[in-house]
């Protein structure tokens, strides 16, 4: 068993142990508690105030907190553990009256990489992202989305192990959001570790694992499949017959968590593909006549919606 949990603990990137943040009276992250394992994407999901910015702040140790981080090997905010780590901000965090090129030359230069590397560097990154050409550009003449596309190499500049990714696609149009992401998966396969947090569904779905949080706390972990299991209970089965409220009763004297929703039932239940040949016989033994029965995918929507509440849901997609 110890044997194990060393393992474990070794291949963890990052550890989050019960990490509590406060901003004077206000408790903005409750005993959160998480790790990122070497070589994997884990996604931040939670509506606007959840505490995902605070968390990373705090493994970044740019706040007090309670509790333990422990990332790449050392503690959070320290000088061997800073140059292993990218960080991209949500809020904007370039010189807007310097170039697209000497924005990257000063966060070379604050992490210190060296004269050899930061020409091949400078050229590659602004390649991947398609800015070669307005290198010499002031910021503040750029678009948006050009921005955030120099934002996100200037957190890379220095090679790190770990990427922690603010939202980084907020205000990307969607051709440049999916390049985004083409991107991390790259830099994923070569090895790099990733903390990102979204408020886009599809995004989620590409991390290996994810955690909803919530007022500070952390309210499901795992992957896309296993979430949305998590927020239903289990897969969903849904049967339209002539007799449905008959059929609710039929279902639920044999044990299978049924309910009406949207005039049709919905059975929960463990495996839908194996239970739906199962269910449709009870119903026909009973004189049930159905007009269909299907097994329906949970979306990572439905399955966050149910997590954090519609009105929240709304006011994430508003922030
Ligand atoms: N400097 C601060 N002082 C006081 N309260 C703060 C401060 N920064 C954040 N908060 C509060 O802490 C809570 C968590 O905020 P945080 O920015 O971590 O949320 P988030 O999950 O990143 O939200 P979003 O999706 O909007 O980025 C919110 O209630 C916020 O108002
Ligand atoms: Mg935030």
């Amino acid at each position: 068993m110890f044997l194990l949990v060393n393992k474990l603990s070794m291949a963890a990137k990052l550890v989050v142990e019960n990490l509590t943040v406060r901003y004077g009276e206000f408790l903005a992250v409750d005993g959160l508690t998480f790790q990122v394992e070497e070589g994997e994407i884990l996604g931040m999901l939670g509506p606007n105030g959840a505490g995902k910015t605070t968390t990373i702040k705090a493994i970044l140790g740019l706040l007090p907190f309670e509790g333990r981080i422990e990332i790449a090997g050392g503690v959070a905010g320290s000088l061997e553990v800073r140059r292993k780590i990218g960080y991209m901000p949500q809020s904007f965090s370039l010189y807007q009256n310097l170039t697209v090129e000497e924005n990257l030359r000063f966060f070379a230069a604050i992490y210190g990489v060296s004269k050899g590397e930061v020409e091949k560097r400078i050229k590659e990154l602004l390649e991947i992202v398609k800015l070669l050409n307005r290198k010499d550009e002031l910021v503040k003449n750029l678009s948006g989305g050009m921005k955030q596309r120099l934002m996100l190499i200037c957190s890379m500049i220095h090679d790190p192990e770990i990427l922690i990714l603010d939202e980084p696609t907020a205000g990307v149009d969607p051709p440049l959001r999916r390049t985004f992401w083409e991107h991390f998966r790259e830099l994923n396969e070569e090895g790099k570790t990733i903390l990102v947090t979204t408020h886009y569904m599809d995004e989620a779905e590409n991390c290996d694992r994810l955690i909803v949080m919530r007022d500070g706390t952390k309210i499901a972990e795992g992957n896309a499949d296993e979430i949305k299991k998590q927020a239903l209970g289990g897969e969903l089965i849904i049967i339209d017959s002539t007799k449905n409220q008959e059929a609710l009763q039929i279902l639920r004297d044999v044990g299978f968590d049924s309910k009406i929703i949207e005039d049709k039932i919905a059975v929960i239940v463990d495996n839908s593909a194996r239970r739906l040949p199962e269910v449709v016989d009870i119903l026909k033994k009973r004189d049930v006549s159905i007009a269909y029965a299907e097994t329906r995918k949970l979306t990572l929507e439905d399955a966050f919606l149910r997590f954090v509440g519609e009105d929240d849901a709304m006011q994430s997609n508003s922030g």
